[in-house]
């Protein structure tokens, strides 16, 4: 069977057109980013505690995505990727004081409570994954 140069371009397009459009929906797939959602939270309502040079609150610094993701303040690793409600970090911002079962009182300590945007980020973002997106 003889191509047709013009037949193949179509194919090529095609082909062109559904990769693209695979490819943005994984993109869009994600509703919650560390750097554009998650960061920013911890450093408007995390700081000083969490966010100092010298010591942290439970020795969880959350200054950067590898601080928090270290596993090495005081209750062990506070996300487990792909599961929020076993995540000491979402326990924290999400429950009252008297609901928590290992820290004293809900974060921010002493302070207003994330409202339920942020809080509903924090959860999607642990449950895609935990990603340094
Ligand atoms: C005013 C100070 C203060 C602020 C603000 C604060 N925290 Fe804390 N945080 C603490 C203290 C103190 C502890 C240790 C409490 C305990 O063990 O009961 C702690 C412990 C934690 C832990 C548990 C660490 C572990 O392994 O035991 C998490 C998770 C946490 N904070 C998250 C946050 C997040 C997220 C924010 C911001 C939304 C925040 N905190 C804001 C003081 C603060």
């Amino acid at each position: 069977m003889k191509h047709n140069p013009l037949q193949l371009l179509l194919w090529v397009s095609i082909g062109s057109f559904l990769f693209l459009l695979t490819w943005c929906e994984s993109d869009d797939s994600y509703s919650a980013s560390y750097a554009h959602d998650i960061e920013p939270i911890f450093s408007t309502r995390c700081i000083p505690c969490h966010l100092s040079e010298n010591g942290n609150s439970g020795n969880l610094n959350l200054s950067s995505y590898t601080s928090l993701m270290a596993g090495s303040s005081n209750n062990g690793p506070v996300v487990v990727p792909g599961d929020a409600d076993n995540s000491l970090l979402y326990e924290a911002v999400s429950k009252p004081s008297e609901e928590q079962s290992i820290l004293t009182t809900r974060m921010p300590q002493g302070g207003e409570p994330l409202s339920p945007v942020s809080i509903q980020l924090i959860e999607d973002w642990i449950n895609e994954g935990a990603k340094d997106n």
